[in-house]
């Protein structure tokens, strides 16, 4: 027993780790949950991962590799095999036409590629340029490495789009990263081809490196996306992050990767060595296999998260007090609510918790995302069937309208 004189060794925590931030994302699924196993009918536009089930040839591959006893360490940076296909599929999908397989490093998903690129280039009090809202963990990476977050306001009236003249404004001598996302998530935006190039070339101009998540890549309904590895004058500034969690349904296997110039991964890939050793050997071997594998499978699954997309957006649409721009990538929609929180007198937070509990409809409150930039929207994904689309909705509808009753 320690005495009231003695510290609590485990109180004294570093300051990078108490920097860091929990995920809502996570929370809210854990709430969801627990009120399904007490037997509470839960519909989920929570947690952002497709339903389809992983193809079969890819978990073929890893119950194959396996049983052929492919289950030791390998090498930090990853197997020869993933490498050389990752470098041959970003060189095929993106316009990309030298990347090689040393300019790859394999991950365990997208998040921690993006936690590598930050905590390898960002020092105490250095800025890094994150869009508003967005994905979580690039601010809390951002403050764990000690570097400040400058949140670029992506505003609904402007398509929640990030153009180069407010990254322009944002930028300043302690400017040293500017993170993109294209497609958005929680917004379902994607950048125009002007502001991309816009952005690229003045953060060529003033020397900044661009972090790239472009995880949802092969989520697009329109035409017009651009990937950092476009431009063959761009890579010496430029970090891609990708992973198999959304385009493959892994989400659950933890595989990803990064594109960047060789002495970097050279960096990055000392963090696979300090920590995990490596990526899990069999699940690499499933990845070379869903790169080089059929991609046909796909077509099917854009159509379908087309057709939800749509449905989703016309039965939004239909609702007092929402007020919702259709997405064009990703799965998700970001309507705005604002009319209806002023309606039930409550926070966007409060609202998304009421929802769970007694709706049991999960969604996401926008300043899950990370801030209150995000205050009065709400993220839905649409990775679900129709029918349990409609059926969460009609629910939303029926609760939302007695809530605005009693508040009256
Ligand atoms: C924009 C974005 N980046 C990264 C991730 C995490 O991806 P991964 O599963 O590859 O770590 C997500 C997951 O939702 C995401 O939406």
């Amino acid at each position: 027993m320690m005495s009231m004189s003695q510290k609590n060794p485990f109180s004294s925590i570093s300051k990078p780790v108490l920097e860091l931030k929990g995920a809502k994302t996570f929370e809210y699924s854990d709430m969801a949950s627990q009120l399904a196993r007490a037997g509470k009918d839960v519909i989920s536009f929570g947690i952002g991962q497709p339903d389809f089930p992983t193809p079969k040839h890819i978990v073929d591959e890893a119950v194959n590799a396996l049983r052929s006893g492919f289950t030791r360490y390998v090498s930090p940076p990853g197997i020869p095999e993933l490498r050389q296909e990752i470098a041959r599929h970003v060189s095929a999908f993106t316009d990309a036409v030298d990347v090689k397989p040393t300019e790859t490093l394999v991950t365990a998903g997208a998040k921690i590629a993006m936690f590598f690129a930050i905590a390898t280039f960002i020092s105490p009090g250095d800025e890094v340029i994150i869009p508003d809202p967005s994905f979580y963990s690039y601010a809390h990476a951002t403050c764990y490495a000690g570097g400040k977050p400058v949140f670029l306001p992506l505003l609904e009236e402007n398509g929640f789009s990030m153009t180069p003249e407010v990254f322009q404004e944002a930028i300043t001598s302690k400017t040293r990263m500017v993170i993109i996302n294209s497609p958005h998530n929680p917004t379902g935006g994607m950048l125009s081809k002007s502001d991309f190039k816009g952005i690229m070339e003045l953060a060529k101009e003033k020397g900044i490196l661009v972090a790239s998540d472009e995880i949802y890549d092969h989520y697009t309904y329109v035409d017009g996306f651009m990937s950092v590895l476009d431009d063959p004058d761009w890579r010496d500034y430029v970090i891609h992050i990708n992973s198999l969690s959304k385009t493959y349904a892994m989400t659950g296997w933890r595989l990803g990767y990064l594109v960047a110039r060789e002495e970097a991964i050279k960096r990055f890939s000392m963090f696979t060595a300090n920590t995990v050793s490596c990526t899990t050997s069999f699940v690499q071997k499933a990845g070379v296999a869903a790169l080089s594998g059929p991609q046909d499978f796909f077509k099917k699954v854009l159509t379908d998260y087309q057709k939800r997309r749509d449905f989703m957006y016309s039965e939004l649409t239909k609702i007092p007090g929402i007020s919702v721009r259709k997405p064009v990538g990703a799965f998700f929609i970001f309507p705005n609510i604002k009319a209806i929180l002023e309606g039930v007198k409550m926070s966007t937070e409060a609202f998304a918790i009421r929802l769970l509990k007694e709706t049991g409809i999960v969604v996401l409150p926008g300043p899950a995302f990370p801030n209150e930039a995000g205050a009065g929207y709400l993220r839905f994904s649409y990775a679900l069937p129709i029918e349990k689309i409609k059926r969460g909705l009609e629910r939303f509808k029926i609760d939302v309208n007695a809530w605005t009753e009693q508040t009256a």
